[in-house]
């Protein structure tokens, strides 16, 4: 089998590096992939392989942009095997508003909120003042990761209202706003492979690291860390998460006549009150894909093309050992990442233990070697027989990198994140 991956990130590192690995797969070519995946795979740019769709058997979309741009629907027309929801599906991450339309409408527990657009700032201020003291402006587009502001102070939160709606700190992704109660609780991230049924197969939960500092302060991110298994997501919790969320959302779908092939991502709080949604993305969460995958004992390949061109059948099976994940940033990630800064000691990371990948997030190759290219730069991840096992190899690895600003949070995996 051929496998085209979509993406360039450490996401789509960790994806084609567990598809090479499949038995049935002879090739997988990554679009536009990066230097890192390029030491394993080919990369294409992305007007050769959509050029060349043909010679593949499946492609596994990897980013939320495509897909929320029609790129499944696309390639399914031009009759390719796609691993990747719809459109229609995707805007289950591409219309937050949509979203909460979509569990309310299925009662799905979730933070209490409101829409609003451009010409109700006045209505959307005066929601705010009904909330309790830890405040949630969201984008209803797309906004790379960046568009949700939580906040202890009213004067921010108000300030960020006007800033979304007037389009001046998103552009057009801001001017619809959900404004909503914060919830407190430990995050979960859940990854559901579905198949286009209303049965969805959980994946190993894990935790994600969305805020910068240690001890969770500073800025929210993208993510800088993650691990997988997570000790209070019990069969149980994923189960009740199942059950209450995963199904119900699925179900609401069909009645739109809405059908989900592809990963779909719950994002949970897990409130006093019990599991809330907090977010749907259509895709593997990123650095959450770099945990899970690494400790799938079955064969993604096969999952992917079961769930692309048919059902899923074949057991998903995890190992026993953890993985942690610890993401290398650059100075002045999330706001301002400075790029351009020549990485030091990548082979002496991936040499200081057996179970350490490195894979590759925001660089690029230049004639002086491997430089920095984004905000986050690498997920140094490691697998080992317990949570603590993966965090010191994982870090034992993160510390023979080098780059000048470098940063990284120092307690991934050390205590759930809250
Ligand atoms: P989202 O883009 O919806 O995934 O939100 C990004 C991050 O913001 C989440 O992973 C949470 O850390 C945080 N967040 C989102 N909604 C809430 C909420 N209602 N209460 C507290 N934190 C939230
Ligand atoms: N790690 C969060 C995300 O992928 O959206």
């Amino acid at each position: 089998m051929q496998v085209l991956v979509v993406g360039g990130g450490a996401r789509e590192h960790a994806l084609v590096w567990a598809l090479s690995q499949s038995p049935i797969v002879d090739a997988v070519v990554a679009t536009p992939g990066n230097p890192g995946i390029a030491a394993g795979a080919h990369c294409l740019s992305f007007d050769d392989a959509m050029e060349s769709l043909d010679s593949f058997d499946l492609a596994v979309i990897g980013p939320e942009a495509p897909l929320v741009d029609g790129l499944a629907d696309e390639m399914r027309e031009q009759g390719l095997a796609v691993f990747g929801p719809s459109a229609a599906a995707a805007r289950l991450e591409g219309s937050k508003a949509w979203m909460k339309d979509v569990l309310a409408g299925a009662e799905i527990p979730t933070a209490r909120h409101a829409t609003f657009t451009g010409a109700q700032e006045h209505a959307a201020l005066a929601y705010l003042e009904t909330l309790p003291g830890l405040y949630v402006i969201k984008t209803d587009g797309l906004a790379a990761g960046k568009g949700v502001l939580v906040t202890e102070s009213l004067p921010d939160a108000r300030e960020a209202v006007r800033e979304y709606l007037a389009g001046r700190a998103f552009g057009d992704a801001g001017r619809t706003v959900v404004i909503e109660e914060g919830l407190t609780g430990p995050e979960l991230s859940l990854l559901v492979l579905c198949d286009g049924t209303l049965t969805g197969v959980p994946l190993a939960p894990a935790q994600d690291f969305k805020r910068l500092g240690d001890g969770d302060l500073g800025p929210n991110t993208g993510g800088v860390g993650a691990y997988s298994p997570v000790p209070v997501a019990t069969d149980a919790l994923v189960q009740q998460i199942m059950e209450r969320a995963v199904t119900p959302t699925l179900s609401r779908l069909a009645a739109f006549d809405i059908e989900y092939r592809g990963v779909l991502y719950a994002g949970l709080m897990l409130t006093p009150e019990g599991p809330k949604v907090i977010e749907y993305n259509v895709r593997f969460g990123d650095p959450e894909c770099e945990v899970v995958v690494p400790r799938l004992a079955s064969d993604l390949a096969v999952h992917c093309a079961e769930a692309a061109t048919g059902r899923l059948e074949t057991p998903v099976r995890f190992r026993d050992d953890a993985c942690v994940t610890v993401v290398l940033a650059s100075e002045g990630y999330p706001t301002a990442p400075r790029t351009g800064d020549l990485i030091a000691g990548l082979d002496s990371a991936a040499a200081t233990d057996d179970d350490v990948i490195v894979f590759h997030a925001g660089t690029a190759r230049t004639d002086a070697g491997i430089v920095t290219a984004g905000g986050r730069v690498l997920a140094v991840t490691a697998l080992g027989t317990d949570v603590d096992a993966a965090r010191t190899k994982a870090y034992a690895a993160a510390d023979a990198i080098s780059w000048r600003g470098k940063y990284c949070r120092r307690d991934i995996a050390a205590a759930p994140s809250t």
